[in-house]
């Protein structure tokens, strides 16, 4: 199996992507809440990029169980039922309902994907469940780091190798390009210690500052979700 890893959903074009088996990863939060969401019931997501599009959707889907989730700059906006918290998706507040998705670059990753011919989301709280899914595929992978307004960023790098490491377990010999390489060297010298290898990352310390320690907790439980999310006619589902 061949794994190509892009290190910021800008770094590769939609064209790039078409027909490709791609993981879209968005470790803080987007993906971590899209798990958390599907795993609580949560009906469908439909991914939205533009904020006023999502507020427009939304008003019209109300009838049909619809609420608006996600932030800018990691906060909730106004007119917006939920922030971009996986933890705010508890199963008494999402169950049955459709999510109006929009994040800074989680929805953006997921619209450059939605050509693949296959778009998971993946995140370390469903890392071995999505491994399980793709090591059934016998396909070659894109693993899409969403990254932080075009930049690379720690966290994502260390879900795309803690992928690459539980694949090799599965599949064998591993072709992998030199991200895909330090991505699953990175994850083995830091698997016990997370906290430690990330706290230094440009959106662990934006996500600190504002409070919100409880969701870096949580994004970095791995396998606590055993949910796939699968992007299929415009809307993300569980698998
Ligand atoms: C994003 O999509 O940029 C993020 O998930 C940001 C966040 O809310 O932490």
């Amino acid at each position: 199996m061949k794994i190509e890893v892009y290190a910021a959903n800008t770094h590769v074009t939609k064209k790039e992507l078409d027909g490709k088996v791609v993981v879209a990863i968005d470790t803080l939060r987007a993906a971590t809440t899209i798990v958390t969401a599907l795993n609580n019931g949560c009906a469908q997501i439909i991914p939205v990029e533009d904020v006023e599009a999502a507020m427009d959707l939304c008003s019209k889907m109300r009838h049909n169980n619809a609420v608006l989730g996600g932030e800018r700059n990691a906060q909730k906006l106004p007119g917006f039922d939920f922030g971009n918290s996986p933890l705010q998706y508890v199963e008494e507040a999402i169950r049955d309902k459709t999510l109006i998705l929009s994040t800074t670059n989680g929805t953006a990753t997921i619209a450059r994907a939605v050509d693949a011919k296959a778009l998971y989301i993946g995140a370390l709280i469903n890392a071995t469940a999505l491994v399980d899914e793709l090591a059934k595929l016998h396909e070659d992978v894109t693993i899409l780091c969403s990254g932080t307004h075009g930049k690379f960023s720690s966290d994502d790098i260390f879900t795309a190798g803690c992928f690459i490491h539980k694949l090799r377990s599965r599949v064998g010999k591993l072709e992998l390009d030199d991200l895909g390489r330090m991505a699953e060297d990175f994850y083995a010298r830091n698997s016990a210690n997370v906290h430690g290898a990330l706290s230094s990352a440009t959106h662990y310390q934006r996500l600190v500052s504002l409070g919100l320690q409880a969701d870096l907790d949580y994004c970095f439980s791995i396998d606590v979700c055993d949910v796939v999310p699968i992007y299929q006619d415009g809307r993300i589902v569980a698998r």
